[in-house]
């Protein structure tokens, strides 16, 4: 049952005050807050069950062990994945796209294959190729927008060729808020014989993941954007393509023989989990989770939209106000704009210091975007379902005061 009012309990960062008001928290695509549920259950990890996993034979080793891996299989029914072994523990999404950028696209790339991404990807979908393509000789082509800000699908397609061999592609854009259409472009894709990899870490914990029904061949997030702790994240890929990919990071635990001169390395997934992971973090996740599961995944993308809608129509007749919204259909968590005379670091400034309003400004990890629009930087206001229409008002009534404040 979905209750914003009983939801807002559970967020412990509701409490804080500043100058005697709460926080107004609207940047959520830059982390989530953290409910108490989730923040309890990594305490008492380390207080009742500190070891290290897959290592001691003795009873907290043997209970990490279990909690460490209990994780991976709530995380594998999460995401829909055929097996538990496609669940590969990783820092955060960049990390995951690196190890697949390294391990997969360094291997199976050769002169002038294509990569194919999106004008609106991350940088962390973006920087991997770029090296990838300068080690490899292959080429990352870029597929551009509509005037009405959505992802230009025709576009897209038209650049799958005998030469794209990887197509990586956000499920959600940090900056637009699009909700990309990954099942089709999957279906794109493997007509073509190129591998498909999803981005989801703007995606997953607003809307339902399942990667069997995208059919993807490898899904990223981080768990940090998804009401988990910092640090954690994770890579899926299909175990047959998991099998035949040689690990990026190398070291203890990550292996079958050590020799002085050789080694063979562990099946997957501890293949790819080389070091000491961050258990806490997979407990924290896992704790997410559960807690996500108790809300129909569809009721808190529906809530999220309309209150992105709202704070839309609440400003878009706002003078000199220019709005990077795709249409409301392919809309999600985030709202993203510029005054056209006043900086976005102004704007965030004045904001924060008058309502206590969070909102980010910069080029938010993707420059590229920001330079095909001609703009150096904008704000975003992005949004979670404990967010509130009230706090929306907030934002909206402060972001007019920015004008007055300016003198405009
Ligand atoms: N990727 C995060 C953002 O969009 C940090 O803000």
């Amino acid at each position: 049952m979905f209750n914003v009012d009983e939801i807002r309990k559970d967020f412990p960062y509701l409490d804080i005050r500043r100058n005697g008001k709460p926080i107004v928290y609207l940047d959520n695509a830059a982390t989530s807050q953290k409910p108490s549920q989730v923040l309890d259950s990594v305490y008492n990890f380390y207080r009742t069950n500190t070891a290290n996993p897959h290592r001691g034979g003795h009873f907290l080793g043997l209970k990490a062990t279990e909690a460490y891996e209990s994780a991976r299989e709530e995380i594998a029914k999460f995401i829909n994945a055929n097996k538990t072994e496609e669940i590969i523990f990783t820092r955060s999404s960049t990390e995951a796209l690196n190890e697949i950028a390294y391990s997969y696209g360094n291997s199976n790339l050769k002169k002038d294959d294509e990569i194919l991404i999106s004008i609106l990807e991350h940088h962390a979908n973006l920087i991997p190729w770029q090296r990838v393509c300068e080690k490899t000789g292959a080429k990352l082509i870029f597929s551009y927008l509509n005037d009405d800000y959505s992802l230009n699908y025709e576009d897209l397609k038209s650049k799958i060729n005998d030469k794209t061999k990887i197509v990586s592609i956000t499920g959600a854009s940090n900056i637009t808020g699009e909700v990309i259409n990954l099942k089709l472009i999957a279906k794109w894709a493997h007509e073509n014989g190129s591998i498909f990899i999803a981005d989801a870490a703007q995606l997953i914990g607003h809307h339902k993941v399942d990667v069997k029904d995208i059919d993807c061949d490898f899904l990223v997030f981080s768990g940090h954007k998804m009401l988990s702790p910092f640090g954690i994240g994770v890579l899926y890929g299909k175990k047959d393509i998991l099998d035949k990919m040689i690990p990026f990071n190398l070291g203890g635990e990550m292996i079958e023989y050590v020799y002085e001169q050789k080694s063979s390395f562990a099946e997957v997934p501890l293949r790819f989990e080389a070091g000491t992971q961050n258990i806490g973090g997979a407990v924290g996740l896992k704790s997410a989770i559960d807690y996500l599961n108790k809300f129909n995944s569809d009721d808190i993308s529906s809530y999220e939209r309309k209150l992105t809608e709202y704070a839309y129509d609440l400003v878009k007749d706002y003078p000199n106000l220019q709005l990077y919204y795709p249409p409301k259909e392919k809309a999600g968590n985030i709202l993203t704009f510029n005054y056209t005379d006043i900086h976005p670091h102004d704007v965030s400034t004045i904001i924060d210091s008058l309502s206590n309003v969070a909102v980010r400004s910069g080029h938010h990890c993707v420059m590229p975007l920001h330079t095909y629009w001609n703009v150096s930087s904008t704000c975003r206001a992005s949004f979670s379902f404990y967010n509130t229409k009230e706090e929306v008002e907030i934002f909206a009534k402060s972001l007019k005061e920015v004008r007055k404040v300016m003198g405009l």
